[in-house]
């Protein structure tokens, strides 16, 4: 359903009509299975030396995201949900890093990867009980089933978390998955133009969208100035460019902070890349490959994104500009939940789920495109915007603080729209992302924007 329509309970994911009727129940417990297959795979696949490894000082060992999507389900199914004990309450000293400060955490050792996964599996089990009593349950927890819904959504993200570990970890390759699918037109790294977004005020964020986030809500109005946007995200060829015009020797570009970390980290590139005589080659996922020109770069943090913008004589688009070219239907007026409209992301929409193990090269998913004509703003890269990551107006933390608020004002930045590991469970119109603006670990990119003025 659009926002402010009106729609049935049982049907939410109804509204594009090409999506068989399912109720909140069943999209619950295939969400949940979906992620339990995922962070199996991603964690069957090495040995228990390398799941007990920081293969990252950025990353927790991939045995404590295995054990820590288990306890979080523990607490929020079993306990708040079910009202039940739990399986291992003693384990959130371990697992949350938020309920016990740190201080008091005692020097309990995490479980083995064997524990953690006959863990995991004991509260699924008994979860599943919790979610077949649930029906006669209310409140705001069980609202369109949502607190099943955000369990699958908090596996998912960790799950997103755990590829980028694979994608730091050295080592031969664990993972495989066929491309994505190539363009219409055989782009290597052109460009693809820009789309209009006439002023106009539009509705940002949602207060009907049954398992949407804290964050993005409640719906509101807010007035964006007319601006042109990319109509896809940022090429490698086009970021080699700025590589290839000195763009991380001149500090002109550069937000003071990002200058600062330009020489700190001795940035030169995107993460993962390297020079090899006069080609560029990146490592992905345990290989080694020439960097594709007409692929959406990633890997960059914030900061060069910024600076790659202000070399181009352009801009990050704000938050609210993403979305409104993300969302708003000119025609109804209305926001819509996804780009191409309500339904459910489907194969040809976008490249979500790890279905894929790179983006798609730009001007891919012509099927996905946006009222407004831009391409792959869901899935491929997550994107960076130039916005802050703060609370809309009106905004209620639900249902734990943590999840959300501790995180606003100024040190956070937004990042929308997804990436090729982004599960559709935890990716949508109004999802919001955020993270420091230093880090590259993630799988961003960003597109550019400008200010167009009222004609055009
Ligand atoms: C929304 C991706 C920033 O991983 O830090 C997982 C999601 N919160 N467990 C994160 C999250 C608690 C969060 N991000
Ligand atoms: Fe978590």
């Amino acid at each position: 359903m659009s926002e402010d329509t009106a729609a049935p309970a049982a049907t939410p994911s109804s509204g594009g009509g090409s999506t068989p009727v399912e109720s909140s129940r069943e999209r619950a417990y295939a969400a949940l299975e979906r992620a339990r297959r995922r962070t199996m795979a991603l964690t069957d696949c090495l040995d228990e030396a390398e799941l007990t490894a920081q293969h990252s000082k950025l990353m927790s060992p991939l045995a404590w995201d295995l054990a820590h999507v288990g306890n979080q389900e523990d607490f929020w199914l079993l306990r708040e949900a079910g009202g039940q004990q739990g399986v291992r309450p003693d384990l959130d000293e371990v697992y949350d890093a938020f309920r016990t400060p740190r201080a008091d955490r005692p020097t309990l050792p995490m479980l083995s990867p064997d524990a953690a996964r006959e863990y995991i599996a004991e509260v699924r089990a008994r979860a599943v009980e919790v979610i077949a009593a649930a029906s006669g349950k209310s409140g705001p927890l069980f609202e369109d089933d949502f607190v099943f819904g955000m369990v699958a959504q908090h596996e998912q993200q960790h799950d997103e978390t755990m590829l980028a570990t694979h994608q730091l970890r050295r080592g031969p390759a664990v993972l495989d998955a066929p491309d994505p699918p190539a363009p219409m037109s055989r782009g290597t790294d052109a460009t693809h133009g820009e789309v209009h977004v006439p002023a106009g005020p539009f509705t940002m964020g949602t207060s009907t969208e049954p398992w949407a986030l804290d964050n993005e809500r409640p719906a509101h109005t807010v007035e964006v100035a007319a601006f042109d946007l990319d109509a896809v995200p940022v090429t490698n060829g086009a970021y080699l460019r700025f590589i290839e015009d000195g763009g991380y020797e001149d500090p002109r570009w550069w937000h003071p902070d990002g200058w600062a970390q330009v020489q700190r980290a001795n940035l030169s590139a995107p993460l993962f890349w390297k020079r090899d005589g006069g080609n560029w080659q990146r490592r992905r996922f345990g290989y080694t490959e020439r960097v594709p020109p007409g692929e959406p770069v990633m890997h960059v943090c914030w900061y060069e994104a910024d600076a790659y913008a202000r070399w181009a004589g352009r801009r990050l688009p704000t938050e609210a500009e993403w979305e409104k070219a993300a969302r708003h239907d000119p025609e109804t007026g209305e926001s819509r939940r996804y780009p191409w409209g309500d339904a459910e992301p489907a194969e040809g929409h976008a490249n979500l789920g790890q279905q894929h193990l790179r983006p798609a090269p730009a001007g891919a998913y012509p099927a996905g495109a946006a009222p407004c004509g831009a391409r792959q703003m869901i899935g491929d890269v997550w994107e960076w915007t130039s916005s802050d990551f703060t609370g809309y107006p009106g905004f209620a933390p639900f249902p734990y603080r943590e999840y959300s608020e501790v995180f606003f004002g100024t040190e956070y930045k937004v990042l929308r729209g997804g990436s090729f590991g982004t599960d559709e469970v935890a990716c949508r119109g109004t999802f919001r992302n955020w993270d420091l603006p230093v880090r590259r670990q993630i799988f961003a990119g960003f597109r550019t924007a400008r200010s167009s003025g009222g004609e055009r």
